[in-house]
């Protein structure tokens, strides 16, 4: 069992250059006793399951809650900041990077955590939440928030976690330069304005000024300006659109 999880680093880890070294790995340990704390967990020894789960954690700086099902073949690379929950469930071969958190989104009890399909890898830092399931062969990106269902064989990136790829094809639609979101408000204003340059250049608008009002307040408004058409009718800039 240990020089299988041993193999699994050295498989999957470039920088495993021995199947000795791979014994200083923190993510070895923190499986091997979390393979303890489940046992006491389903023994229902819950407080010395999660003594032995604590002091895993302060050695590893990983967390795995002793009730959590966790898969063969399961690498924890570098590991520091890893969060599992109580009802998180972890199929085989998955691979989980630093900073990976299987949470639950608050209170509420029964299963509330992550279920991990088969041959999974998740990246750095990224929050998986609630009772969700990961299908098989899939890769969350890093940074990333899942809080919905991912299907197998997809890749799924940003905040919230969206399909980039589904069976290694890209999806179409995705957009995700987070940096320049599209701001409506901006687009409509330049759309106004656009039209009304034409219709102004076509002689069709012409800008009045408006009598002074007062509103309820009593303060005076001035320069209100109103485009009408030749014919005087008020022109509904939206329409022209
Ligand atoms: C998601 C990831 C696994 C790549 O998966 P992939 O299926 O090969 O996908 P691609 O690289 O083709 O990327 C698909 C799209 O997602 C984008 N993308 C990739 N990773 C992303 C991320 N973490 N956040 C936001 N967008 C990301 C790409 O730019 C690409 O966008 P485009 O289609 O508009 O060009 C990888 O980018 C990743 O996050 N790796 C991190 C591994 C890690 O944690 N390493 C730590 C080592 S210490």
């Amino acid at each position: 069992m240990l020089m299988d999880d041993m193999r699994v680093i050295q498989d999957r880890d470039p920088a495993a250059k021995s199947m000795w070294e791979t014994l200083l790995y923190p993510g070895l340990h923190a499986v091997l006793w979390h393979r303890v704390a489940h046992r006491y967990y389903r023994r229902r020894k819950y407080l010395l399951a999660r003594l032995i789960s604590q002091v895993a954690r302060f050695f590893t700086g990983i967390e795995i809650h002793p009730g959590a099902r966790l898969g063969r073949g399961l690498f924890i690379d570098h590991g520091m900041g890893v969060v599992i929950g109580e009802t998180a469930a972890i199929g085989e071969n998955v691979t989980l990077f630093q900073g990976v958190t299987l949470g639950g989104t608050g209170t509420e009890t029964g299963k509330r955590h992550p279920t991990v399909g088969n041959n999974v890898m998740i990246a750095a830092n990224a929050t998986l939440l609630g009772a969700i399931r990961v299908g098989d062969n899939s890769k969350i990106g890093a940074g990333s928030v899942v809080i919905r269902d991912v299907p197998p064989e997809a890749t799924v990136v940003g905040v919230p976690g969206r399909v980039v790829r589904l069976r290694g094809k890209r999806v179409e639609g995705v957009r995700l330069d987070h940096g320049n979101l599209p701001d409506p408000v901006r687009r409509d204003l330049a759309t106004i304005r656009r039209r009304l340059t034409v219709l102004e250049k076509e002689g069709r608008v012409v800008e009045h000024e408006s009598p002074a009002v007062e509103d309820e307040a009593g303060n005076v408004k001035t320069s209100q300006r109103a485009h009408r058409s030749e014919k005087g009718e008020q022109i509904d800039v939206h329409r022209l659109s």
